[in-house]
């Protein structure tokens, strides 16, 4: 029986990405599903979606437009994903021809949910953490591993808790089988997901005899033979404690790139976002690992314009930026999202400060790009390889995280090897290979 065609379209975080690759290998396993590249061809067209700000959810709803429009004759539309979870039934009532809607922890129901007309299922109580889902991954080169589902913080600004539920971890040995399979089918790269991944360990589904933290689960994979390069996302700046920033350290299969999200420089704004720590714990341990790794790089999210925010804590933020020298900042605008406290906060900042704002951060950050950049002119990189580019270029990253791009093909692809960099940009550093 010739396969059904899936068309798949991520938007969102890489929980979303790793989210997609279960729902492929799941219909892929289970009911005779191919993925394809062009939503014309599809049976099925699904769209994976994210409600951190408001602009993916607009994107969701003028995407199925475009969708049933091109959408071949019979063809179903399926919505999956945060704004699944959030929104649920209200996507029927704006969006008729959709199929079903499937909530972001609800993912190993997608069989039944393919087979049932009209099927919506978006509780975020439901515990997916110990299902084992079938093998799909986007590279060959890097794995995706999930290590808790869900969010336990109460961020004022945040929609993911009312997304993806209470969080959970999922227990160790089921994460060292996965990079296991992982290393066997070529991938030399872990790379560990969750919303607060450093918080690992705290509640499991079933009772646990032993106690696990995130640094003994780096520890525990980083043993696995095959195993060369251990990524993860997002450690949160409260639980950088020094055991943690010690086994970052030291272990030297853990890549040397944080994530540090910041938020806000101001401490006050710190409280009214409820992140739990202060301006200055944040410096402390970005100076701390500035000092103790001096090859690391440190990645941050900044929001600008959060209710309250005056130009005396705009300059805290600004502040942080200039000292700790991010990098690779991600900065947004605050979007008021539905069922979050921040939403309904006075003292609303005009959009026409929050976009200044914002102009003068990314104005500065450039600047600080330009820094970084200039001082890798002819520096040597061990640079592994994973992604071809036209015109027979591929690229890789450095273990701190830089993307680098030489001239090469296939044949680098899986493979780290020496680059000198001869002429460094912004976002990419274009080199040679040396050994
Ligand atoms: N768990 C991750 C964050 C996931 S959301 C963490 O704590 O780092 C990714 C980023 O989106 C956040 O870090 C934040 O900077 C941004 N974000 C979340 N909600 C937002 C909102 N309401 N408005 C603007 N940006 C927001
Ligand atoms: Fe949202 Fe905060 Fe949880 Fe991150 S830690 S997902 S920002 S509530
Ligand atoms: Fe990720 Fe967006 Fe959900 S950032 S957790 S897909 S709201």
């Amino acid at each position: 029986m010739s396969k059904k065609q899936l068309y798949i379209e991520t938007l969102g975080c890489a929980m979303n990405t790793r989210d997609s690759e279960h729902i492929i290998a799941e219909l892929s396993s289970k009911e005779n599903y191919e993925l394809c590249d062009d939503p014309k061809m599809a049976d099925l067209i699904m769209i994976n979606t994210c409600s951190v700000r408001q602009k993916p959810v607009d994107k969701l709803f003028s995407e199925i437009g475009v969708f049933n429009k091109l959408k071949k004759k019979g063809a179903k539309i399926g919505v999956c994903g945060c704004t699944a979870s959030h929104l649920g039934d209200e996507i029927f009532k704006r969006a008729p021809n959709v199929n079903f809607v499937l909530g972001a922890r609800n993912v190993s129901k997608v069989s039944k949910a393919v087979k049932t007309e009209k099927f919506i299922d978006v509780d975020i109580n439901y515990d997916e953490s110990t299902y084992v889902f079938g093998e799909y991954r986007n590279s060959l080169y890097k794995a995706y591993i999930n290590i808790s589902i869900g969010c336990d913080k109460s961020c004022t600004y945040c929609i993911v808790p009312h997304t993806r539920g209470e969080e959970i971890s999922i227990p160790p040995e089921l994460i060292v089988a996965e990079a296991k399979k992982a290393v066997k089918s070529g991938a030399k790269e872990i790379f560990l997901l969750g919303q607060n991944v450093n918080n690992y360990g705290r509640r499991f589904s079933q009772k646990r005899a032993s106690k696990i933290d995130f640094s003994d689960l780096l520890d525990m994979v980083s043993e696995i033979d095959g195993v060369d390069r251990i990524r993860f996302t997002s450690p949160h700046p409260l639980h950088m404690d020094d055991k943690f920033l010690n086994t970052f350290a030291k272990n030297r299969k853990i890549c040397k790139s944080m994530h540090m999200p910041l938020q806000s420089g101001s401490t006050k704004i710190l409280e009214a976002m409820k992140r739990g720590y202060s301006k200055e714990w944040f410096l402390d341990r970005a100076l701390k690992l500035r000092d103790m790794i001096p090859e690391v790089s440190i990645s941050t999210d900044i929001i600008v314009g959060f209710p309250g925010e005056s130009d005396k804590d705009f300059d805290d933020t600004m502040d942080v930026l200039n000292r700790v020298k991010f990098e690779q900042i991600f900065s947004f605008k605050f979007s008021p999202r539905p069922l979050t406290a921040a939403s309904k906060f006075e003292n609303v900042v005009d959009d026409r400060v929050a976009s200044q704002r914002l102009k003068i951060l990314q104005s500065r950050q450039d600047e600080i790009l330009d820094e970084i950049a200039k001082s890798r002119q002819n520096k040597i990189y061990d640079v592994y390889f994973e992604e071809l580019r036209a015109g027979n270029f591929v690229a890789g990253r450095t273990d701190n995280n830089a993307l680098v791009q030489v001239e090469g093909s296939e044949e680098l692809l899986g493979r780290t090897c020496k680059v000198k960099i001869t002429n460094p940009k912004r976002l990419t550093l274009y080199g040679q290979i040396v050994q």
